[in-house]
């Protein structure tokens, strides 16, 4: 291997620099190229290929975002906009990917591996902690305390003012940021995505709060859950079914997305920069570098796309027993 690409593709998410960073340095200490791709697959097709050295990666550990941008790119989804990337690829001498992102990143790369017999290694980034195959992903950590430090300030609100808050945070299909900042922040319920626990159930919940003394209340709402309806809807309906409360809706959007990220979240982008480019060398294909009781492992980028949901169901009864 004589020089490896690095490129972050989809969302972005805190600590995507400090993995850049581990790649372009770890490439430097073996002597090996690195090539930092810009705007993910998308710019892999349009040749926005610079090369980068290990001071070119200077005083961004502790920036979110990604300097290399990201893209979620329709035309990588082609075997024409893949074939396209391939060559250029092959024209900045390029002879090993690491891609760093989450489940469309990695199926991106997976196809190009078999379509073109190129090694591909992915580095899980998101913060939905959506991957299967690693305990973490980069920027879970770092989005959960930003969601944490913002419900915060609403329960001061909400509490000031007698106040049921709806807050709803981002996870599409995954209820991890939702559960695990529910219960770090206190929500008396929290909808996910993974569960219909059913409306019925947060009404009797909200009337048992009432009746418990509880003057204020936060609802947790995890953008894909499955109630049915939109946040806006449900802060209709339990008005329109419970009465009595001024109710609010915060929507938390992207905020969650950015930021400085987390030591936490430094150190594992770090570990799994190193261990991507040790993967390379080593002559690893077709896999995902993860960490599992604080190891740095290996498992193959299906598995990570598609492997065990890592839904933690015990939460839930912590969550209950925890906003009695
Ligand atoms: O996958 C990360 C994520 O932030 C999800 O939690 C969210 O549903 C989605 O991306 C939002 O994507 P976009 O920034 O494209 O609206």
């Amino acid at each position: 291997i004589k020089k490896i690409g690095v490129l972050t593709s989809g969302g972005d998410a805190p600590g995507m620099n400090a993995a850049i960073r581990a790649v372009v340095r770890s490439c430097a200490y073996h002597g090996v190229g690195c090539a930092g791709i810009f705007r993910g697959y998308q710019g892999l097709i349009e040749n926005d290929i610079e090369d980068l050295d290990a001071r070119s990666v200077r005083n961004i550990i502790s920036r979110g975002g990604t300097f290399l941008k990201s893209a979620r790119s329709n035309e990588f989804k082609t075997p024409e906009g893949r074939k396209k990337a391939y060559d250029n690829l092959k024209a900045a001498g390029v002879d090993a990917l690491i891609v760093i992102g989450g489940d469309g990143t990695f199926t991106g790369g997976l196809l190009f591996e078999k379509e073109h017999d190129f090694p591909v290694v992915g580095i899980p980034a998101t913060i939905d902690n959506d991957i299967s195959g690693t305990d973490f992903t980069i920027g879970y950590d770092t989005a959960l305390n930003t969601v944490v430090e913002a419900i915060d300030k609403i329960r001061d609100t909400a509490s000031s003012h007698n106040r049921l808050f709806l807050v709803e945070v981002m996870g599409r299909d995954a209820g991890a940021i939702a559960l695990n900042s529910g219960i770090g922040a206190g929500a008396e319920e929290i909808l996910i995505p993974e569960e219909d626990e059913g409306i019925d159930r947060l009404i009797s919940s909200l009337k048992k709060s009432e009746k418990s003394g509880k003057t204020s209340s936060i609802i947790v709402v995890a953008e894909g859950d499955k109630s049915g309806k939109n946040i806006f809807e449900l802060a209709e309906f339990i008005d329109s079914t419970l009465g009595g409360y001024d109710i609010r809706v915060s929507v938390l959007g992207h905020i969650q997305r950015g930021g400085s990220p987390s030591c936490f979240d430094r150190v594992l982008a770090s570990k799994l920069g190193v261990g991507a480019v040790d993967a390379v060398l080593d002559g690893k294909r077709n896999i995902m570098i993860g960490i599992h009781h604080q190891k740095v492992i290996t498992v193959s980028l299906e598995t990570g796309i598609k492997g065990e949901d890592k839904f933690d169901r015990d939460l839930r009864r912590v969550a209950d027993i925890t906003s009695i």
